[in-house]
């Protein structure tokens, strides 16, 4: 039996040596705090993810959870079966035969797979999930983060599915790693960070792969930039100017990063650099390279760093490096001004400028010795483009600047500005009224997409022109 606990509702303590190394530490009080939402608020394709949530939430409630792990498929199907006709009884919820079949063999999923994560991996809407120990869950929906009523039992079993998460990818988390990047089976990134570098307990942030990655046209639609700009960068794009694109975490740097990169062409050899590969090019002729952590021993790391340089002598045409962090911007830098125009790149930063002077500051962390203007220097004549991302109050993300690098003026690179986002207030749901402009510059690199075939009309840079803002 699975249950053996059923009337008191307390879950067996799991046999000592199969459990992660960690105790992780008690959480003294319930969830009381946040208020979960309440059934009526949802959406019907919430309610069939709440309903799994619960009916979840109560099997583990009854059910010994190591018992699982020994048993085959077919007898805990047996036993959930009777349970959960049980507890839908209990709920009052009818199901036909077809249905609760259905909802059992989810259920089954669940408790053999990733346990209360299923249901949010499995629901489309959801794109973020982010445990804060065994009894707090949020998840981003359509743009907005709520909290829902998925749980688990306890820490120790939040920390046994997050071992069964980095386990599946050869990595471990313990007390002497208590952190971690993995990435599911889905392409979803996962991170780890475990105590005692977590203070209440076992935190799990999920970032959910998207099946059908967001293109221009989207972001487009989604309201994120007006159709103009789209042009533009996607012109930018195929007459192979280096871009870097800055932001905040989550802003969509990556996102972008991958709607731009389609408008590479089919014959360029693209090779790919990140730490956690999410990049989704369509293209074929593309090699993907990822990075690696050091082993047990401390040893076998493969940096960005050693990815770039290696990437060099791979003959590629373009580079895209998932996110420029370290010393790696030395490297990146110097493959823009030798030959591999058209290059990619993210940044974190709040403006373009802030933009810049990160890669300055990434340049020093390479350890090579060069004086701030020749870093400058370095940076004014390999980035040609930064495009800036926000994530705005209402929660929408949205390109917010759209600059040139045009060179340098003594010790400064210059920047101007070719759109603007012009905020105009706030209505009455908190959206954000406003919209992306031209400054009324027109940018040096249409000159040097005219020389290569590619027209622009002028009017995309007329700031009395109203721009055609989808969504
Ligand atoms: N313009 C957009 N509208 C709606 N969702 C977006 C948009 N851009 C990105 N996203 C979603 O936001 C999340 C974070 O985007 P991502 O590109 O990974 O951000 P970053 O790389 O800046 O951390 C992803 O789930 C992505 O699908
Ligand atoms: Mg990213």
């Amino acid at each position: 039996m699975i249950w053996p606990n059923r009337k008191q509702g307390v879950s067996p303590t799991p046999a000592a040596s199969a459990e992660t190394a960690v105790a992780p530490a008690a959480r003294p009080a319930a969830p009381a705090a946040v208020k979960a939402p309440s059934v009526t608020e949802l959406s019907p394709g919430d309610i069939k993810t709440e309903l799994k949530v619960e009916l979840h939430q109560k099997l583990l409630d009854r059910i010994n959870l190591t018992a699982l792990e020994t048993m085959t498929r077919e007898q805990v199907g047996r036993d959930i079966g009777e349970i959960v006709s049980e507890m839908l009884k209990e709920m009052k919820h009818a199901l036909n035969l077809a249905e609760r079949r259905q909802l059992v063999e989810d259920i089954l999923d669940e408790l053999l797979g990733l346990g209360p994560l299923e249901p949010l991996l499995k629901d489309p809407n959801i794109t973020e999930i982010m445990v804060n120990t065994a009894f707090i869950v949020f998840v981003e929906r359509a743009g907005r983060i709520e909290e829902t009523r998925a749980r688990f039992a306890d820490n120790k079993h939040l920390l046994r599915i997050i071992g069964k998460i980095v386990s599946g990818m050869g990595r471990r988390i313990d007390e002497s790693s208590p952190m971690v990047d993995a990435r599911l089976p889905d392409g979803s990134r996962v991170n780890a960070i475990i105590p005692p570098l977590a203070v209440d307990g076992p935190i799990l942030s999920i970032r959910k792969f998207a099946k059908i990655p967001i293109d221009m046209d989207k972001l487009v639609g989604f309201g994120a930039m007006p159709q103009a700009c789209a042009e533009v960068l996607q012109a930018v794009v195929q007459g192979r100017r280096n871009v870097l694109i800055s932001g905040g975490t989550g802003s969509g740097k990556t996102t972008m990063l991958n709607a731009m990169s389609a408008s590479i062409g089919t014959h360029e050899r693209i090779v790919t650099i990140e730490d956690s590969a999410e990049l989704q090019l369509q293209q074929r002729h593309v090699v993907r390279l990822e990075t690696r952590p050091s082993n047990m021993e401390g040893r076998g790391e493969v940096t960005q760093r050693d990815l770039v340089k290696n990437s060099l002598r791979m003959r590629p045409d373009r580079i895209v490096l998932g996110e420029c962090r370290s010393g790696e911007a030395f490297d990146m830098l110097q493959a823009m001004n030798t030959g591999h125009d058209g290059s990619m790149t993210t940044i974190h930063a709040n403006t373009p400028r802030d933009a810049l002077s990160r890669l300055e500051q990434m340049i020093g962390m390479s350890g090579i010795d060069i004086s701030p203007k020749s870093a400058r220097a370095q940076i004014a004549s390999a980035i040609h483009v930064v495009v800036q991302l926000e994530r705005l109050s209402d929660g929408k993300r949205r390109l917010t600047s759209l600059a040139e690098v045009t060179g340098m003026e003594g010790e400064t690179v210059l920047l101007q500005e070719i759109f603007r986002f012009d905020r105009q207030g706030i209505d009455a749901q908190g959206n954000v009224l406003g919209e992306l402009k031209p400054t009324g510059i027109r940018p040096k690199f249409m000159e040097y997409l005219m020389a290569r075939g590619i027209t622009l009309p002028s009017h995309l840079f007329d700031p009395y022109r109203r721009m055609d803002t989808a969504a």
